[in-house]
């Protein structure tokens, strides 16, 4: 009788682990700080082999040829579609040398940004200014230190004058955001790694269990690495975390309902940003920054109850639901 009971106990912790190996995400080579999810606050273990510089580009729908030298120039950067936008002012299109990058380096000329920067395009212009001055005082930071594309913000803040940090601010807010994510529910998911730009990127051909984690990735890391404007990301993320994330939102995860400050859809109101359609790994990371007090500007404040009862499940679901909306 004792024994059936062992035996029974056994199969049943037997079949837990295999269940568990399961759906457990496995485990990622990575250099982010312990208590931070890793998936949105990518860091490289290793060194990526680096492009010749010499060679030439293009990319569909652009007639223009590039060498990886203009491509990544960061006082310079690619302007594929110039079409697309309104003429950019001098410090968006080049910068300031040594110290302020052309914001669209990063940001990309059509303000949609990449997964480890930010969306500028529709901000409010006052609410940029804001930030950037927030940066500069120090008021606002990030959790951690070791992703290099953060740390670059934070100087470029430092060292941007009001002046600068203006015009920026009128040309993305200016500019419309456009469905630039697209979100995919699933049980298995690419198997990633981790760049030297802080982004996970698809490793071709494997599969592995999605657990509890988005992978945000280029849908092709070739254009990608080009500064392509036309073509972003998908997110995958677990089965049924949209529609947590849809309640938790409604309801405001344990305080006021996320309507009531960001807009009924999620498109802003007033000086307070739009979240519909906008990256889930910049929505987690700022989730995390306001919960851990380093993102705490003048009205960081509006969003501490709100992140107070937050758990890292909750910053998933949230972000999985807003970032499939239409921006
Ligand atoms: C080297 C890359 C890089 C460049 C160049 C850059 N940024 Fe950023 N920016 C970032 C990153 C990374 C973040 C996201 C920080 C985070 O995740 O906490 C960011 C975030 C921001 C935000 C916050 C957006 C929000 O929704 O709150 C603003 C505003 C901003 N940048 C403005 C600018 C302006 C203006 C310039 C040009 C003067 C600029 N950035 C140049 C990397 C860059
Ligand atoms: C009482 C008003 C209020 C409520 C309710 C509120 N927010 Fe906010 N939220 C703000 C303000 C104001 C900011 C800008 C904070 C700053 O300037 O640092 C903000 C910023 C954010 C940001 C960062 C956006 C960016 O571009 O960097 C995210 C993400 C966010 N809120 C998510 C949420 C979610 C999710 C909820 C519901 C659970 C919510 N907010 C509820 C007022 C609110």
């Amino acid at each position: 009788m004792r024994r059936a009971w062992i035996v029974g106990a056994v199969v049943v912790v037997g079949l837990g682990a295999v269940i568990a190996t399961i759906t457990m995400a496995p485990k990622q080579d990575t250099d982010t700080e312990a208590g931070l999810p890793y998936w949105a606050y990518p860091v490289a273990t290793h060194k990526w082999p680096k492009p010749d510089p010499n060679e030439t580009a293009t990319i569909p729908g652009s007639d223009k040829t590039l060498t990886i030298r203009e491509v990544n120039n960061g006082f310079g950067p690619p302007d594929w579609f110039p079409d697309d936008h309104p003429p950019m002012p001098d410090i968006v299109a080049h910068g300031r040398k040594p110290d302020v990058m052309a914001c669209g380096y990063c940001h990309l000329p059509n303000g949609h940004g990449r997964p480890e920067n930010a969306a500028l395009a529709g901000l409010p212009a006052a609410y940029i200014v804001e930030q950037v001055r927030e940066m500069r005082e120090g008021a606002r930071h990030s959790s951690t230190a070791k992703m290099g594309s953060i740390n670059a913000m934070m100087r470029i803040a430092k060292a941007s004058n009001d002046e600068e940090i203006r015009a920026a601010a009128e040309y993305f807010s200016g500019l419309k955001m456009t469905k630039w994510i697209r979100v995919v529910e699933t049980d298995m998911a690419p198997k990633t790694d981790i760049n030297t730009h802080n982004m996970l990127q698809m490793v071709p051909g494997d599969q592995e269990p999605i657990g509890d984690r988005i992978l945000e990735v280029p849908e092709d890391i070739e254009r990608t690495e080009l500064r392509d404007s036309h073509l972003g990301f998908i997110a995958y993320v677990p089965k049924g975390s949209i529609e947590k994330g849809r309640m938790l939102v409604k309801s405001g995860a344990g305080a006021y309902p996320c309507a009531a400050c960001h807009g009924p859809t999620y498109h802003g109101n007033g000086e307070v940003p739009p979240l519909a359609g906008r990256s889930p790994s910049y929505i987690v990371r700022q989730l995390t920054d306001f919960k851990r007090g380093t993102r705490n500007g003048a009205n960081a404040a509006m969003m501490r109850p709100e992140v107070a009862k937050m758990s890292e499940d909750d910053m998933l679901n949230i972000a999985a639901y807003l970032s499939s909306l239409d921006p």
